[in-house]
């Protein structure tokens, strides 16, 4: 059975990233949705928060799972098993950045291969920044992130 990891903070989970998680599950038996825990950044939303997100608006795909990993990534891989990392690539700019890490998880464990995807160009613009900024003052939300989670979006910033 061939698992892959799609890692990341999602915070919270885009339209941008549920296409890769789509797209993921039709190449994978399996696909591990995990969200970096990670205590010094200013996130959001909690990682449980983050993980609830991304579960709701993931139910039609059966072979997609939610997780949350802390520490190294090449660690949590060999625990799942899998030897593939999915990344999505919206534009030049994320490249510098992705290609380094595709590199040093590569170093620190040969056997990992780290597969990326072109985003939709529909949704290359989106970035969970973008939409913390948006949703702060008062943008809609509609066509950046899932329907289903645009409410809990809003209410976060109403303080709910
Ligand atoms: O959505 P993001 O923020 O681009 O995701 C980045 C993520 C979570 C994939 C990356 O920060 C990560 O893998 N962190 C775990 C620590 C690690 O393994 N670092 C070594 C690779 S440089």
């Amino acid at each position: 059975m061939k698992v892959a990891v799609y890692p990341g903070s999602f915070d919270p989970i885009t339209k941008g990233h549920l296409d890769i998680i789509e797209r993921s599950s039709r190449i994978f038996d399996e696909v591990i949705v995990s969200v970096l825990i990670n205590v010094d950044k200013n996130n959001l939303f909690t990682t449980e928060e983050r993980v609830e997100l991304i579960k709701k608006v993931v139910k039609p795909y059966k072979n997609v799972k939610v997780e949350s990993f802390n520490g190294l990534l090449v660690n949590y891989m060999k625990e799942k098993q899998s030897n593939v990392i999915i990344k999505g690539l919206r534009a030049l700019s994320d490249f510098e950045y992705e290609f380094q890490m595709a590199l040093m998880n590569n170093k620190l464990d040969p056997s990992i291969e780290t597969v990326f995807m072109m985003t939709n160009s529909q949704y290359s613009f989106i970035s969970s920044s973008s939409i913390k900024q948006v949703a702060k003052f008062g943008g809609c939300l509609k066509d950046l992130v899932p329907d289903e989670i645009i409410k809990d979006i809003l209410n976060k910033f109403r303080g709910d």
